[in-house]
């Protein structure tokens, strides 16, 4: 029997992501975990609207996501501890530019995407940042023969809310599209 624990968000664990983004010039990075994919083709940031990061992206109309692995987690830990408003973490991740102005790319993340801002959506307290990756790098080692990306090999560092803790991921399960097939003995 399922017991009602009120209106709590029951969808985690989701990926951890570092989101880059450069203000008066200077490089700064946040630990955002409430992400998602809309459509094909786009994402969207939900972020704290008193968060420094949020002028940058405002402003530049550009951003970085970037994947994280376990041993970045205490760096991506700190970005979320303390704000660019008065701690220069410019120096937190090493990072390249890509093609875009005011999107930092991580060197050694798994996977980093340079992002397009194409809208934004405010509610009360946040701004949802609709983007669209315009340039994908991933660290050859994680690509497979036929240039997709292995998660698997991966193994994006996870977040979840109710205990307020870093998961792992575990193997794949099954093929999408594919496994159904079997349930009515098909
Ligand atoms: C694990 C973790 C997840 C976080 N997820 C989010 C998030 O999804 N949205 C958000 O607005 N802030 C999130 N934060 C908080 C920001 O990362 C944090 O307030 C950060 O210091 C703001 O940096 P800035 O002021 O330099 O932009 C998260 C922090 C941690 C540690």
């Amino acid at each position: 029997m399922q017991k009602n624990i009120g209106n709590v968000i029951g969808m985690y664990p989701m990926p951890i992501t570092i989101v880059g983004t450069e203000i008066d010039g200077k490089v700064n990075w946040i630990n955002i975990a409430h992400v998602g994919v809309i459509g094909m083709d786009s994402m969207m940031l939900s972020m704290g609207k008193a968060h420094y990061s949020n002028i940058g992206i405002r402003k530049n109309k550009t951003v970085s996501i970037s994947l994280i692995t376990a041993d970045m987690i205490p760096a991506a830990d700190y970005v979320g501890l303390v704000s660019g408003k008065n701690t220069d973490k410019s120096d937190v991740f090493e990072f390249f530019n890509g093609h875009l102005q005011g999107a930092p790319l991580i060197k050694n993340a798994p996977v980093t995407m340079e992002c397009e801002v194409v809208d934004v959506f405010e509610t009360e307290t946040n701004e949802q940042f609709v983007v669209k990756p315009i340039n994908t790098y991933v660290q050859e080692e994680y690509l497979d023969e036929n240039g997709k990306i292995d998660f698997v090999k991966v193994s994006p560092v996870l977040f979840e809310m109710q205990k307020r803790r870093y998961l792992s991921t575990g193997g794949a399960l099954a093929d999408c599209w594919h496994i159904g097939k079997t349930f009515k003995g098909e």
